[in-house]
């Protein structure tokens, strides 16, 4: 088959590859029919090269119809349409039992010392093969895939194996108060779809980026926006534009690769020239801090407000400001997403016609496969009006 395989830095290609065959009783092979770009994507891009293997299949956004089924996968038959998970989770655990299915301790990494195994997502996360590929071997099959009906387009289901759930999370953590301000840092797939769901929900939503037509976007739904590019302390806008407190909540949608972190480029350089053998245990222990983000969340935030981050960040090298956060009385709520947590408080949203999260419009781009190399620089780069790609294998 036809896959994205990850070769080094800013290096991706479309690859013929063996077929993914059932290796366990509980496994599916599903043909994949449409498969996201994420922002999480773009770490194994620029800077979590030293925990890649050279051919990795990349992605993790992934729904298509079951192909193949083992003995062991329950109700789930050759023919369904189905959504996937990012994260590779068993369902009958005490993890999954408490909804923390980014926990599960059936499919935890434990020599990396990490959590839930996630599709496509490096040897830290079980570099189990990813799903921007014409087909996927899904474990845990009995309870991974989420059936969905016939009928509309893929994109209205798509995202629910990410970024619909992800942003859900970054909301529900950010726990804003009747009447409150979110303030959404970055305006990637992520924090736009954390804005939409924000203003559906009745709150006030101050959006913040630095690319005019992401800025365009969620302004066009109904959201205050404020343009990086322009205005260099986020806190004192916000501040001015909430009667000098601050925003209730803060979502921090843009994790490490964020802009305005020099000494984190150098350090990037730096990582960039040393062997992987070296890199690779370094990048674990000190990890690499571009914190711009949260620095401005902690700020913007008001006293006693929530700071919810959603973005994902490596580093562990800068001290956090400890002093800010407790005399603050800052809470901070975190992680990645339990994606099957939130799946069926959002399915009567996709259920409904009106499409109330403008889910169909949502991609920017429908690329095959063959696109990939592209689009992975497009995406980047937020080039070519770049906001969300949707590959479509066997187009
Ligand atoms: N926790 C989870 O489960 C989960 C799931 C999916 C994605 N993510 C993470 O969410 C983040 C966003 O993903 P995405 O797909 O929207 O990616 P993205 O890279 O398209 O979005 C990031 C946005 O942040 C903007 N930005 C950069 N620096 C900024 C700054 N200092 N202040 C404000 N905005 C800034 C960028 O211009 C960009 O629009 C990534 O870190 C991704 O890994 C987390
Ligand atoms: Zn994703
Ligand atoms: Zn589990």
């Amino acid at each position: 088959m036809k896959a994205v395989t990850w070769h080094g830095r800013r290096d991706v290609r479309v690859e013929e590859v063996p077929d993914p065959i059932l290796k366990e009783p509980n496994d599916a092979i599903v043909r994949i029919t449409s498969s996201g770009l994420c922002g999480s994507d773009l770490h194994l891009y620029e800077t979590l090269g030293p925990f890649m293997g050279e051919g990795d299949i990349l992605g993790h956004e992934p729904m298509g119809i079951v192909e193949e089924v083992g003995p062991e996968t329950g109700g789930l038959s050759v023919g369904d349409r189905v959504v996937m998970p990012f994260q590779i989770c068993c369902g009958h655990c005490w993890m999954c039992n408490q909804g923390l299915h980014t926990q599960c301790e059936t499919t935890q990494v434990r020599d990396q010392g990490m959590g839930a195994a996630l599709f496509g997502f490096s040897k830290l996360y079980g570099e189990v093969p990813g799903a921007q590929a014409e087909f996927l071997r899904v474990p845990e099959a009995q309870f991974m895939p989420i059936k969905v009906p016939e009928g509309p387009p893929d994109e209205r289901f798509l995202f629910l194996s990410d970024v619909l759930p992800t942003a859900w999370q970054s909301v529900a953590y950010a726990d804003v108060p009747e009447g409150g301000t979110l303030l959404v840092l970055g305006l990637g797939p992520i924090g736009d779809m954390a804005s939409r769901i924000a203003l559906l929900q009745g709150k006030r939503v101050i959006g913040v980026d630095l690319v005019p037509e992401r800025l365009a976007r969620v302004k066009a739904r109904g959201a205050e926006v404020i343009d990086l590019s322009v205005v260099d302390d986020v806190g004192e806008e916000v501040r001015s534009l909430t009667g000098g407190r601050g925003a209730d909540a803060v979502v921090d949608a843009v994790g490490m690769e964020a802009h305005g972190s020099p000494v984190a480029e150098m350090g990037q350089r730096i990582f960039n020239v040393l062997p992987k053998r070296i890199t690779a245990p370094l990048m674990n222990k000190v990890g690499l801090d571009r914190m711009a983000a949260i620095y401005t969340a902690i700020d913007a935030v008001r006293r006693g407000g929530t700071v919810s981050l959603i973005g994902v960040y490596g580093g562990q090298s800068d001290p956090m400001p400890m002093l800010t956060l407790f005399d603050k009385q800052i809470q901070l709520r975190m992680g990645q997403a339990n994606i099957k947590r939130w799946v069926d408080e959002i399915m009567p949203l996709l259920l409904d016609d009106a499409d109330p999260l403008g889910t169909e419009g949502f991609a920017t781009h429908q690329v095959s496969l063959d696109d990939a190399p592209a689009a992975y620089q497009n995406f980047q780069k937020k080039q070519d009006g770049t906001v969300k790609v949707v590959f479509k294998p066997g187009s």
